[in-house]
């Protein structure tokens, strides 16, 4: 049975392609086997995607790269609900409709984000409530997933839906306000509207075996065990300066579980390590044979959310980066996806977090500095948090938002207040720190967030 299913997920990534691009496909495929991530990852019976602006799509260098290197896309923005249904029962899906097509000429496939999502609410749902709400929010994943019926590899059917921190529980929203079989409902009306597409359930820091993770986890458990129809996870992994250790165990723990995993909207911070941590996400995923493929989230540096960073494989120019090859060659290196049982379990050891020593004499407690990317009306905030001599079980980083400014997203940590006096403590696998180490999270707002400065205290 397990095996059947995992058959029927390389046909399924062979066949998406196969019938967008036809022989150009198959011949593109073969001439540049091994030299670029779209053909390297279909060797090997997967994808390699990006996360595509379509408002960037008549660039001439950005196509260029995106068409060369990758035969997945996802819309960054397009296909939320605030942009699908900016008024109640009114469905705009000019920007999708855009980027299917983009992918269809292309011999890609497209993953579809996000049906449901406690961020990017449009307004008009923001205000509801209660069963009002919840008809709302399932005749919008009825309607966007019949929209684009036969079209979408995979959906995040609902994203982000579980807190940070150590209750493993789900997060607070209006939609979680509905009661808590929300997810399960959208689910079951994702799959009455597209019966091909995979549903997912995706989420950020999950990428190793923590609270959240574990509640994810027990939640996909649940699901297989009642029936309720769920195909696969997707793991974000925005990343710091370290890798979990447990980064393919827990990829593997879901897979276990009857599901296909997927890297969703693979970015790391820029930085010595870089190109390991790529690489070492893309060997987690090979040697995982339900993990049928891989999205950064952006093409160059200059595209990603994340700004300063420089988080993704080619540089704002388009070339190449250290970590591009890195992920090259672990394509090449893996395993394709198994179409016989299987037999042995991968042997290759979890490879170690890296472990810089500090060479700079240590401070006392910690220190945290931030960079911020801004635009009108809203900023990206990075924070690098660096331990003292005495290292850190535990950190908290406090800055004073000017007025105006207000805390939306937090992702590596755990947000106290979004306005005025903000605090921000370590989640549970980031607060203990060696002297000298370093570990960064960061937090969107609206309005504008320049001069502020995080003070940090280490516990
Ligand atoms: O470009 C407009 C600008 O013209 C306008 O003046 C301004 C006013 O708000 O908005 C700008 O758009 C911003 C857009 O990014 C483009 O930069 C939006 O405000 C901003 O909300 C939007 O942020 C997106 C964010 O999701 C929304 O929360 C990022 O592009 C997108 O990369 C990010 O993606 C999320 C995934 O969906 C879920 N996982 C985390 C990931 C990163 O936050």
């Amino acid at each position: 049975m397990k095996h059947r299913r995992v058959l029927r997920a390389a046909v399924t990534v062979a066949v998406t392609g196969a019938l967008a691009a036809g022989m150009t496909m198959a011949l593109t495929t073969s001439a540049n086997a091994g030299t670029t991530l779209r053909a390297s990852a279909a060797e090997k019976g997967r994808y390699f995607g990006a996360a595509v602006a379509t408002g960037k799509l008549s660039t001439g260098a950005y196509t260029t790269i995106l068409n060369r290197e990758f035969n997945s896309v996802v819309a960054e923005n397009e296909m939320k609900w605030d942009a699908t249904e900016p008024q109640q029962g009114r469905f705009s899906y000019t920007g999708g409709d855009r980027l299917v097509s983009h992918a269809q000429a292309n011999g890609m496939s497209v993953r579809g984000h996000a049906l449901l999502w406690y961020q990017q609410e449009p307004g008009w749902a923001q205000n509801m409530s209660g069963s009002a709400l919840r008809s709302a929010m399932i005749n919008h994943v009825t309607q966007v997933a019949t929209h684009f019926r036969g079209k979408i590899y995979a959906w995040d059917v609902v994203n982000e839906a579980f807190a940070d921190g150590n209750s493993g529980g789900r997060r607070d929203s209006n939609l979680q306000r509905t009661g808590n079989d929300w997810i399960e409902a959208a689910f079951r009306a994702a799959r009455v509207a597209d019966p091909g597409a995979k549903l997912c359930y995706n989420d950020y820091n999950t990428d190793g075996i923590n609270a959240k993770s574990t509640g994810i986890y027990n939640m996909v458990r649940d699901f297989k065990s009642r029936g309720v129809p769920i195909d696969c996870v997707g793991f974000q992994s925005h990343l710091g300066t370290s890798l979990a250790g447990d980064y393919q165990a827990n990829l593997q723990r879901f897979a276990d579980l009857g599901v296909d995993v997927q890297i969703t909207e693979l970015d790391v911070m820029t930085g010595g390590n870089q190109a390991n941590i790529y690489g070492a996400v893309t060997r987690a995923c090979m040697n995982v044979s339900r993990c049928t493929g891989i999205t950064t989230w952006g093409v160059r540096d200059c595209d990603s959310w994340r700004g300063s960073d420089n988080a993704l494989l080619f540089d704002c120019n388009g070339n190449k980066k250290a970590a591009y090859t890195s992920v090259l060659n672990a394509l090449n290196a893996g395993p394709a996806i198994p179409t016989d049982p299987p037999t042995d379990p991968p042997t290759d050891p979890p490879t170690d977090p890296p472990t810089d020593p500090p060479t700079d004499p240590p401070t006392v407690g910690c220190a945290a500095s931030v960079s911020l990317n801004s635009w009108n009306g809203g900023f990206v905030a990075t924070v690098k948090v660096t331990a003292g001599s005495a290292g850190t079980s535990g950190w908290n980083v406090g800055f004073t938002l000017p007025s105006g400014a207000s805390v939306t997203n937090t992702w590596s940590a755990t947000a106290s207040g979004s306005t005025g006096a903000v605090r921000f403590a370590n989640v549970n696998y980031n607060g203990r720190l060696g002297a000298g180490q370093v570990t960064e999270f960061g937090f969107q707002g609206t309005g504008s967030a320049s001069g502020v400065t995080p003070t940090c205290t280490a516990s």
